[in-house]
């Protein structure tokens, strides 16, 4: 099978360009990527896989309509898979512009030239964060409730799986979405929480928790494994059904001080290294998501001990100071 993948410099993409090179002999990816401050990492030189004889990289902007149809006519490919995208909440809040561009405008693109070439399946990587916020008695969400999002990003993705579903309406083109919860694992750009945390308390630096007298903290996150997620992604691609959406959920919910402090023990350091720092604008209180539909298709995941998982994660900062330390600059 021939991938296009879109995004594969960026975290969880190139993590899909490995589980994908390293498990499938037979399967080629072209890689289709910006390479913004995001993708700036060359993830795919550091893994060793930018001269694998299965790889090829094109560096350019899915909102250049041009240039998508070119790469799509040349290549030919039978999957998409679209993770390229701004991917930054805050960022999001201070600059939303590029997130209607390459999430929305980037989307319709892509879609076009899947729809003018021909394609045998389209995957839109989207986000949990779709569902908008949750209270703690709220039942996790399901594939088909309400999406209620709150942030320029996750409108601009909720905004993406609408555009996306409606060409496998209209279009008869062969759509899936994925919602995934909030990944971690190697080769996440250290601004998000679990490398930002990492690398800082490496280098004796503090961490900034968002927190209110009345919010002490207490937001809640599903966590991930990057490896899962792309796991699940591959097992959908063969398994789900199109036109279908599919939750992708990591079964780990902890609130952010928690999180906050399984980081600051496993590196043997204490509350002292937490700054305290205001709440994001309309910060969204909490995500959760069932995986029922998922199980369906008989997937499992392979990080079930979340603990072990967070803490061979920071081991690999500790071990990967070169990958990181120039995206901290
Ligand atoms: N990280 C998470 O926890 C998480 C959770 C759920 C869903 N997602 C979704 O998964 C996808 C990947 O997330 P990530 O964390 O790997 O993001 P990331 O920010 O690490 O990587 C995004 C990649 O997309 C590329 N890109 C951005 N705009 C582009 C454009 N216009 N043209 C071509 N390439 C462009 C960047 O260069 C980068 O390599 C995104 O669609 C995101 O919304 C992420």
């Amino acid at each position: 099978m021939k991938v296009l993948v879109t995004g594969g410099c960026g975290f969880i993409g190139s993590n899909f360009v490995k589980y994908v090179l390293e498990n499938f002999k037979n399967d080629k990816i072209v890689n289709v990527d910006k390479k913004t401050y995001a993708g700036g990492g060359n993830n795919v030189e550091h893994m060793g896989l930018d001269a694998h004889p299965n790889y090829i990289f094109y560096n350019a902007d899915i909102c250049d309509r041009k240039k998508m149809e070119e790469i799509f006519e040349k290549e030919r490919p039978e999957i998409v898979v679209n993770f390229a995208a701004e991917s930054h909440v805050d960022r999001s809040i201070t600059h939303p512009e590029q997130f209607v561009m390459s999430n929305v405008f980037g989307v319709f693109n892509l879609l076009e030239a899947a729809r003018k070439t021909g394609i045998k399946l389209f995957v839109q990587i989207s986000t949990d964060e779709v569902y908008g916020s949750l209270s703690n008695n709220s039942p996790s969400s399901k594939e088909s409730d309400l999406l209620k999002p709150r942030s320029p990003y996750s409108a601009s993705k909720a905004a993406a799986e609408h555009l996306a579903m409606s060409y496998f309406h209209t279009y008869n083109l062969p759509v899936i979405v994925t919602r995934s919860s909030n990944n971690y694992g190697p080769y996440q750009f250290p601004e998000k929480l679990i490398p930002l945390f990492a690398t800082n308390l490496i280098d004796g630096k503090k961490v900034p928790l968002m927190y209110s007298k009345e919010n002490p903290g207490l937001n809640v996150r599903d966590w991930l494994h990057v490896e899962d997620n792309c796991a699940a992604i591959w097992h959908i691609i063969q398994k789900g059904k199109y036109g279908e959406t599919y939750n992708i959920a990591g079964n780990h919910e902890k609130t952010n001080i928690e999180i906050t402090k399984s980081i600051l023990s496993s590196m043997g350091l204490g509350e002292e290294m937490i700054e305290f720092v205001p709440h994001r604008l309309g910060h969204d209180f909490r995500y959760s998501i069932s995986d029922e539909k998922l199980r369906g298709l008989g997937f499992e995941k392979k990080h079930g001990d979340f603990e072990k998982a967070l803490k061979d994660t920071i081991i690999w900062y500790k071990k990967n100071e070169n990958w990181w330390r120039p995206l901290k600059k």
